[in-house]
């Protein structure tokens, strides 16, 4: 209990000294007893004053930065929820750098001889220095003894004793969560508890590299006959829940516009490319990488594509890539009567909703789209503005669909950055009409309802076997139904019965020593 205790003074401390609190004061008038309660642990620290040319939201990304991996996580899975923070704070957070001092090779020779054992070590014949670090692990290149060939790899390595770590500090900051939403009525619409319940679930996930070989495994295998997409193979040998071995990407990355083009790459077909695979994968095979930012993209000399990367992904079940198909292509033919029976078929609006008034207001998003020049047309923006119509008919968004159309928007970006004047439609169309025509039979009804339910999550902790464990993560992280399980989730309960229990503990512990301080005076 006191180490608890403990840890919750040192966050409250950390988080008063770094600035965050100050920063958030600025935006959202805090409570007056908050700043108190913050201006008084900061007492005796050097706090951090930030320069006030920059902006609140720039200040508190950096101020989150500063504490490290608990609070980079912590602000990156904030800045999906608007629905919880705001838009204008969810914008802010998106620009936060997950970027953190490496550690020692040193350390990273020790990590790897752990987990792979001192014979399989005797195989690494050489490491690099760490070549990217950021809050949970840092990647090196690596010469490995594969089946007595010599292989170029990579080996992303957790950071030493992260777990651990980031587990107390997430300790300290539910119980945290939890004294405020009991002390402050306003504070529980903001459900800090369950917050801190699913950043703990999904990090979780993040912080075995196990899940993240298994979805470039699955990936690899999807796109193995996709020509102009390569996914590294994983070494399983070298890999475990710390580390993860692939093969190196023999490529640049995607941002040196210049030298792919100095490798007799044509720009325009590139970024065609990138959208079509993406495409592809995420209405063929409903599984797709969710983060496909310049970063995590790599061309090689023959112009194929490479990801790396693979802790986020997205997955779709049947019906949402019918329905994403359908509406998508229905789009494109500016049919809007159809895109407006595809999603009642689907039930994502309500049976009693006119369906003339839904078409209209499809209509109102779509031809303003098809009015603009050809540049400017996107996917994932009409997306975006299409899920906002939805909600107003009082559907909420599927969550696996926000994913994807998150993912789309930055997708659309890279692709305007390779070749600006890109045709998202002319691209797009032969990817959903050859979908549309491979599905047996496309008027099947999709009105069985899309299943957003919490159920699996219930079940992770009783599966004994890894793999199962790991490929039900994998479904609920890439569906996003980690992110969507709301207030019925079993271990959540858990949690809040045991924040009710050490409360108590502690009312009780303090009512013993005004007891016996009474008895003794
Ligand atoms: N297989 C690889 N080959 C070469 N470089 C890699 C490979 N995997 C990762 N990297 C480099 O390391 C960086 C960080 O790896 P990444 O898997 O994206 O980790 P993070 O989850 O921290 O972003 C990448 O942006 C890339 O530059
Ligand atoms: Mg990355």
């Amino acid at each position: 209990m006191f180490n608890r205790v403990f840890q919750l003074f040192k966050i409250a401390r950390k988080l008063s000294a770094s600035g965050a609190v100050d920063t958030i004061n600025q935006v959202y008038n805090l409570p007056i007893i908050i700043s108190l309660f913050f201006n008084f642990m900061s007492i005796g620290s050097s706090k951090k004053i930030f320069d006030d040319q920059r902006k609140p939201g720039e200040k508190l990304c950096a101020a989150l930065e500063g504490m490290g991996t608990t609070f980079i996580k912590l602000g990156q899975f904030l800045a999906t929820r608007p629905d919880i923070i705001g838009e204008e704070l969810a914008k802010n957070l998106e620009k936060l750098q997950d970027k953190l001092p490496a550690f020692d090779t040193y350390e990273a020779k020790k990590i790897i001889k752990r987990e792979v054992g001192d014979n399989q070590f005797k195989n690494i014949l050489e490491l690099s220095e760490p070549i990217a670090a950021a809050s949970i692990a840092q990647v090196h290149i690596a010469k490995i003894k594969n089946e007595n060939q010599n292989k170029d790899v990579a080996i992303k390595i957790l950071r030493p004793n992260i777990e651990k770590l980031f587990n107390e500090e997430l300790d300290a900051l539910s119980l945290f969560a939890y004294i405020i939403e009991n002390t402050i009525s306003k504070a529980k619409r903001l459900k800090l508890v369950e917050i801190v319940h699913l950043l703990r679930e999904i990090t979780n996930i993040e912080m075995d590299l196990r899940f993240e070989a298994a979805a470039a495994n699955e990936l690899h295998e999807n796109t193995k006959n996709d020509k102009g997409f390569n996914v590294p193979q994983i070494y399983w040998n070298y890999t475990s829940k710390k580390i993860l071995t692939l093969d190196k990407v023999e490529g640049i990355s995607i941002r040196e516009h210049k030298k792919i083009k100095e490798f007799g790459i044509n720009l325009k077909v590139l970024a065609e490319n990138l959208i079509q695979h993406f495409l592809k994968q995420a209405v063929r095979d409903g599984f797709f990488h969710g983060d496909m930012h310049q970063g995590n993209l790599f061309v090689d000399q023959q112009g194929n594509i490479i990801p790396v990367d693979f802790g986020i992904m997205g997955r779709l079940d049947k019906n949402n890539r019918k329905f994403l198909a359908e509406i998508l292509y229905g789009f494109i033919q500016r049919d809007y009567t159809k895109v407006a029976e595809v999603h009642f078929q689907a039930g994502l609006v309500p049976k009693n909703a006119s369906k003339e008034e839904f078409a209209q207001a499809l209509r109102s998003v779509g031809e303003p789209i098809f009015g603009q020049s050809i540049k400017n047309i996107s996917g994932g923006n009409l997306l975006a503005q299409l899920f906002e119509i939805t909600e107003k008919f009082n559907m909420p968004t599927q969550t696996p669909l926000l994913i994807l159309q998150k993912t789309m928007v930055v997708v659309e970006g890279v692709a305007r950055k390779l070749y600006p004047e890109t045709n998202i439609w002319e691209v797009s169309r032969p990817i959903l009409e050859d979908w549309l025509k491979n599905v047996k039979s496309p008027k099947t009804t999709l009105d069985t309802a899309i299943n957003t339910s919490a159920e699996i999550i219930k079940r992770i902790p009783d599966f004994p076997d890894f793999i199962d464990k790991a490929n039900y993560a994998l479904q609920l992280m890439a569906e996003g139904k980690l992110n969507l399980s709301s207030g019925n989730n079993k271990n959540l309960e858990i949690e809040q019965v045991k924040l009710k229990n050490f409360r108590n503990n502690l009312i009780i512990g303090f009512l013993g020593i005004v007891i016996l301080c009474l008895l003794v005076f």
